[in-house]
């Protein structure tokens, strides 16, 4: 199957993804990772450079991307790579401590629930699912978004609110939220059976 539209738009751009700024929180996120250990998936992953910045230790990260050129510098990275649509991530249940989700949700349109219930399936009971996304109710967040329609992407960006919402389905409480300059961090778990 074709992957959508963005993602043919990363494999064009890739080679200049890494000029563009890291998404913010970096040092609550990588505070959270080192507590917890084991396995990191970083959904939507890209060239891994926030990966590379959060996962201290490239054995333990694994980057999930649609677009193999993205994924080709994350592998210059020394980064484990899959290529695969975040709605279809060839991982075993319940076997992943982390998954990463950052900048990339939006992009996820018209399969955000199914990424969701993929996040819950791969993740082990307790496991942690960190999710940043652009903010729209921030003027930054707003250009962004105006940015992205503008571009013709077909993304889908929801307030802090929404997204709380969305993550209470799956996971049943939302344990942080912490807004930034133009981008807002959820944390939450898979709940035990
Ligand atoms: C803005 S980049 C974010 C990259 C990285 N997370 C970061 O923060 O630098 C969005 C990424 O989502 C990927 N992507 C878009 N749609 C996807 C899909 N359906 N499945 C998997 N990855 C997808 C794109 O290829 C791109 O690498």
């Amino acid at each position: 199957m074709a992957p959508p539209g963005d993602v043919e738009t990363f494999d064009r751009f890739a080679r200049f993804y890494d000029l563009f700024p890291v998404p913010t929180h970096p040092k609550a996120i990588r505070r959270a990772i080192d507590g917890r250990g084991g396995l990191v998936v970083d959904l939507g992953g890209g060239t891994g450079k926030y990966t590379n910045r959060v996962v201290p230790d490239r054995a333990r990260a694994a980057v999930v991307d649609a677009s193999r050129e993205m994924l080709r510098r994350a592998a210059r990275r020394r980064l484990p790579t899959i290529q695969a649509g975040a709605d279809r991530v060839p991982i075993r249940d319940g076997t992943v401590d982390t998954v990463l989700c950052t900048e990339a949700f939006h992009h996820f349109a018209g399969i955000q629930d199914a990424v969701l219930d993929e996040v819950a399936r791969i993740l082990k009971p307790d496991g942690m699912f960190l999710l940043e996304e652009p903010d729209p109710t921030r003027l930054l967040g707003r250009l962004m978004r105006w940015g992205e329609h503008v571009q013709g992407w077909d993304s889908r960006f929801h307030p802090p609110d929404v997204l709380v919402k969305m993550l209470e389905e799956r996971f049943g409480k939302v344990l942080k939220t912490k807004s930034g300059l133009f981008t807002v961090l959820l944390v939450a778990e898979r709940p035990r059976l």
